[in-house]
């Protein structure tokens, strides 16, 4: 395919837009509070907020400048650059994209069916969970429902579909979101929950709550997957790639502080402001569908319905803005390396992404077996999605992320690397910033990455602490 047929984004904007939406998603609103819940409030933001920083930055800057320099998908574009042996990352890439993808519509689609239950009054729909969770045919509607629409902009293809639909969605969102903080922060104890969530004890801090920092902020950043490979393949040489990263990774970072802004005064209003409870109600995953809507409830009919249908909504608009980006690198894939036509291409790719996600659904409560699917050393017994979950989002996206780096530096060569960043930049010295990802994609994501890559990888599915009593 040449360049000039190419698909583009129109604008910087557009770009910026694009890819913050996919950064923001589930992984902010819905993942976030409740890792900072069940990790030890303030000490797991800052781990992930220096995570963030310091080592997705970095690989963010990485994987758009491959992305522009190849105009291609992460498949075809490692193979591009590089030798033919590492043409695997781009593969992991697209097999992440597929898994991620494949959970992430269940959720996505449980988000859409409460915005509805939650327009129609009905907050009894937490303690319905349960039942909720069981009924596949509701479920595989809503999300059937959900990869319709992620399929429907992918298949209108870059400027026409993505950049069009994220121009519209992220400032809503954003609208959304300042709103329902401003609200939260009114209620009665809000401080306490703001207490728990940003005064840090470091003692919190252990190996566990490392390696689950260091996750949360390669998937709310779409890192480690070729997510933004794809996106960088079709921005434009005017744009400055290090200052459009750091945009980003601000956007992305500020939404998830703000998405716990708003849940923590949630809480810590149910709870009275006991800290002890604040950490019971907000530390796991059925938070937000199983005790959120009590709290609607209480705040009264009217009241509760407006809050509660504005906070599904904004749960469903990040969530498509995610799912774009993640059906987006298997189409290009099929798009530019197997030359099929894109309508055709994103239309196969969701059918089948929402057959292998299946299980996933089922897994939550419908099937007995793929409830207590495995039991592994590290994290014990897991449901089917929990651990789809393990595997791509907290295995393959540091690891993808350590092999970017790696590659960025010692294969496709740093001088290349800093040749494409500075295309566009307009500057005439180097910055900080750029000295930084200098360094950074050299050393320091490739040591930590792969110091953290192992160790969990060893604990997780082996049960062996390599690292003993460090943490
Ligand atoms: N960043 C998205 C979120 O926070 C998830 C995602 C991961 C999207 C990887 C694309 C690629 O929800």
């Amino acid at each position: 395919m040449t360049m000039a047929t190419r698909d583009h984004f129109k604008s910087r904007i557009g770009f910026i837009l694009a890819a913050s939406g996919s950064a923001v998603g589930l992984g902010n609103i819905w993942k976030f509070p409740f890792e900072v819940g069940a990790g030890g409030g303030a000490a797991f933001v800052m781990t992930y907020l220096f995570f963030a920083f310091t080592l997705c930055f970095p690989v963010m800057v990485a994987e758009i400048a491959i992305g522009r320099k190849t105009q291609l998908n992460p498949v075809g574009a490692i193979k591009s650059l590089g030798h033919k042996r590492w043409t695997f990352l781009g593969y992991l890439g697209v097999a992440s994209g597929f898994l991620i993808l494949s959970f992430y519509t269940v959720v996505a689609g449980w988000a859409l069916g409460y915005f509805v239950e939650m327009l129609l009054g009905n907050f009894d729909i937490g303690n319905q969970f349960d039942a909720f969770t069981k009924d596949w045919i509701k479920m595989g509607l809503y999300s059937l429902l959900f990869m319709s629409g992620t399929a429907f902009v992918v298949s209108n293809g870059i400027s026409g579909g993505i950049e069009r639909a994220a121009r519209i969605l992220m400032p809503t969102l954003v609208v959304f979101v300042l709103a329902l903080v401003i609200y939260a922060l009114t209620l009665p104890n809000a401080m306490e929950g703001i207490k728990y969530y940003l005064q840090p004890d470091f003692s919190k801090i252990t190996g566990d709550i490392v390696y689950k920092a260091l996750g949360q902020a390669f998937f709310s950043l779409s890192l480690g997957m070729g997510a933004l490979i794809t996106y960088g393949s079709y921005v434009s040489r005017e744009t400055n790639i290090v200052r459009a990263a750091a945009v980003i990774t601000v956007t992305d970072v500020s939404i998830a502080f703000l998405a716990g802004l708003m849940m923590f005064p949630f809480v810590a209003y149910m709870t009275q402001g006991d800290p002890v409870g604040i950490r019971e109600v907000s530390g796991g995953p059925g938070f937000i569908f199983i005790t959120l809507p009590g709290i609607f409830e209480s705040l009264g009919h009217s009241l509760g319905m407006v809050i509660g249908t504005a906070f599904f909504l904004l749960l469903s608009f990040a969530a498509f803005t995610s799912t774009i980006s993640l059906l987006e690198v298997p189409t290009a894939y099929m798009i530019d390396e197997l030359k099929v036509e894109r309508k055709a291409a994103t239309w196969a790719v969701a059918g089948t992404i929402y057959l292998i996600g299946i299980p996933s659904m089922l897994s939550v409560g419908a099937v007995e077996s793929l409830k207590n699917f495995i039991t592994l050393p590290g994290p014990g017994t897991m449901n089917f999605m929990d651990f789809v979950g393990l595997i791509a989002n907290d295995t393959f996206l540091p690891l993808g992320g350590l092999l970017i780096s790696v590659f960025t530096a010692y294969v496709w060569k740093k001088s290349n690397f800093n040749k494409e960043i500075r295309v566009g930049s307009h500057q005439s010295k180097t910055g900080f910033l750029e000295v930084y990802v200098d360094i950074a994609i050299s050393y320091i994501c490739p040591i930590i990455l792969g110091i953290i890559t192992l160790v969990t990888v060893f604990r997780n599915f082996f049960g062996i602490d390599i690292i003993g009593g460090l943490f």
